[in-house]
Order: C-alpha cells, then sequence, then structure tokens
C-alpha cells in the first residue's frame, strides 16, 4: 500500500540486512507547531531549520532473523515506555514498505540531552530512518526518507538535509496519499551569512510536558494558535527572502519573532504550556543588551527553557560570553551549519 506513495524501490533480498547512520539535529527558524494529522504527523505550517554540525546520533540497525520482538537500546540502556514504543512503531512503517517481517535489533548513541528541547527525536529519527531504510533493503531518495523520519517525529524530516532545510506543510484537504507525498523536506538556497547558534543550556533535564502533547493543547485550545500560523506563512516567505540575500540580521529579527509567537501560542492554552524559566528570561535580556552594543544576536527557543542565539560565526564567542553566567551551570555551545543525515561504512567512517 504505501509503497505506491512514495518512491520505494526493494531491492534484492539479499543486500545488506545492517547499516549505520549518523544525523544531527536542527534547530528551526520558522518553528513546526501543531499538528493537522497526528498519524501521518502533517503539520498546520511548513518551517525552516538551520542543521547543526554539534550533538550527532549514531544508529545501528541490524535485522535479526531469530528474534521474535525489535530490540532496542538508547545509549546502552534498553528503550522503555513511550521511546521504545515510537521506535518500535517506526520499525513496524519500515517492514510495511519492505515487505520483510524480520524484527531489528537497534543501537542508538544521543551526544544531545534527550528530552531538553535540543531536539533529539530530531536527529533521532532521522538517523533511525536512513540506517532502517538501507538495513531492510528499501531504495529511498533523500525526499522520501524525509518523509519517511516526518513518520517519526515531525522535526526529523529536516536532519536529512544539511544547512538550511524547509519542511512542507503539504496540500490541505487532500487524501491521506496525497498528504504524505506532499509533506517533505528540502534544502534553501542561501546566500552565505557565516552563522552560528550559540546554545545556552538553561536546563538539560527532560522537559514537563511533551511536545506532542503540547501541540495538541495548543492547536486544541490556545485562541492564539491560529494567528500566530497565519502570521508564520509571513514569515517563512520573509525568511527565504532574507537568506536569499544572506542578510543575518533580518533572518535574526524573523526567527526571534517566529519562535515568541510560538511561545504565546503556549502561554496562551488552557491550561498553559511554559517551557520558558527565569533564566531563559536572563539569557533574552543578554540578547537584547548584544543588539543595543551593535552585536546582531537573536535568540530562539523550542520546547524546552534552552536558548539558542542566531550570530555571525566571527561574533560567536562574544556572545557566548555575554550569555554565559546566565546559565546556571555556564553550559554554553557554539554550534554551525551540519551535514545532512547519512549511512557510514561498516568501518564507521
Ligand atoms: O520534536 P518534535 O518533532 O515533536 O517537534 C518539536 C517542535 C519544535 O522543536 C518546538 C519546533 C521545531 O520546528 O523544531
Amino acid at each position: 500500500m504505501r509503497r505506491e506513495q512514495s518512491t520505494t524501490v526493494p531491492r534484492p533480498r539479499d543486500t545488506a540486512r545492517s547499516a549505520t547512520a549518523v544525523a544531527h539535529p536542527n534547530i528551526a527558524l520558522i518553528k513546526y507547531w501543531g499538528k493537522r494529522d497526528e498519524r501521518l504527523i502533517l503539520p498546520w505550517t511548513d518551517s525552516l531549520s538551520m542543521t547543526l554540525d554539534v550533538f550527532p546520533t549514531t544508529t545501528r540497525v541490524r535485522l535479526d532473523p531469530d528474534a521474535a520482538h525489535d530490540a532496542v537500546t538508547l545509549n546502552g540502556e534498553p528503550a522503555t515506555g513511550e521511546a521504545g514504543r515510537r521506535i518500535t512503531a517506526f520499525l513496524e512503517l519500515v517492514r510495511e514498505l519492505s515487505g520483510l517481517s524480520q524484527r531489528a535489533v537497534v543501537d542508538t548513541r544521543n551526544t544531545v540531552p534527550t528530552g531538553a528541547g535540543l531536539a533529539s527525536s530530531a536527529s533521532g529519527f532521522a538517523a533511525l530512518a536512513v540506517a532502517a531504510a538501507a538495513a531492510y533493503g528499501i531504495d529511498l531518495d533523500a525526499t522520501a526518507l524525509s518523509r519517511l523520519a516526518r513518520r517519526g517525529s515531525g522535526s526529523a524530516s529536516r536532519s536529512l538535509f544539511g544547512g538550511f532545510a524547509v519542511w512542507h506543510a503539504g496540500p490541505e484537504g487532500a487524501t491521506d496519499a496525497e498528504a504524505d507525498l506532499g509533506s517533505y523536506a528540502e534544502p534553501v538556497p542561501t546566500a552565505d551569512i557565516d552563522p552560528a547558534l550559540v546554545i545556552a543550556v538553561v536546563n538539560a533535564g527532560p522537559k514537563a510536558v511533551s511536545s506532542r502533547e503540547a501541540m495538541r493543547r495548543t492547536v486544541d485550545t490556545s485562541p492564539l494558535y491560529r494567528p500566530w500560523a497565519a502570521s508564520s506563512k509571513d514569515d517563512l516567505v520573509d525568511m527565504r527572502a532574507a537568506l536569499g540575500r544572506g542578510d543575518l540580521a533580518a533572518v535574526g529579527e524573523i526567527a526571534e519573532r517566529n519562535a515568541l509567537g510560538m511561545h504565546a501560542t503556549m502561554l496562551a492554552a488552557r491550561p498553559a504550556v511554559r517551557y520558558l524559566s527565569s533564566a531563559t528570561v536572563t539569557v533574552l535580556d543578554r540578547v537584547l543588551q548584544l543588539r543595543r552594543d551593535a552585536v546582531p544576536a537573536y535568540a530562539t527557543m523550542d520546547a524546552g527553557p534552552n536558548v539558542k542565539v542566531l550570530c555571525h560565526r566571527a561574533d560567536a564567542e562574544r556572545v557566548a560570553d555575554a550569555v554565559r553566567d546566565a546559565v546556571p551551570d555556564g553550559t554554553v555551545l557554539v554550534a554551525g551549519p551540519g551535514r545532512g543525515a547519512h549511512l557510514l561504512d561498516e568501518g564507521g567512517r
């Protein structure tokens, strides 16, 4: 069934039954917030992100003909609860595409703190999509892999690509098959802005409310959701133009207003979802001060209290110094644009 919805071409049955992939997280400058279809993971709006060169996830998938169940480890520990359930559901999808029924042994190593609003699900499902497709012998191009990764976690669709990527929401009111085909990510042409994202890790612990639940509550109850979704469409048009002309100040201004608007939708949900902490606000004050001091620096926040500050790479150390003492344990990292998800050969390269 699903084979007709994408460019799947099953390979002969004797292809490699084991594959390892690496993917990096991405940070959205135009946010994905709100699903119009929870099963297919179709968003209400397009989003746009930068893939990072830090915090890679490495995932190995090996088919096990003798196993009755998938065996999944996350950082060496058996994956339990929701995380394990999502990975197994994703493998079911890959099995459907491949026509193979074998269970898999999955070993995932994350270097990003899981669940801290630093997009471990994006790198995680991007790496899993690439490794699982290869292990199960299905030949998908990057577009089709981004559709597949989307089914694990929406933001994962963008980590298939390096640098800047846009994830299309796809046509509304279409059939399931058309909607699935229309919702994929692709690279965004940009002039060189030599960007850095300075990541202020305000809190690396797991979040109290999952992004899935927070999105659902926002879409269902927030009177600000629809106005934000409408303005986000305009933000995307402006963002593409700003990236195309290499205007970092405009890119930053649009990203900051889009993120603050997304958080406003959550604050207006019933009950409110508030990921931002007092330390987040202190970092935001430092970013404003940097701009007053003529350093172009702009903030964005996801489903957590951490702040990512967009600036020129040449200003990154100054920006990091400006925010460091506002971060409780002083964890500040500098990231640049990174590679898209890719397979490693068996030697680990
Ligand atoms: O991790 P996901 O795919 O459930 O979505 C997270 C969405 C945000 O990180 C808050 C925004 C985005 O576009 O990445």
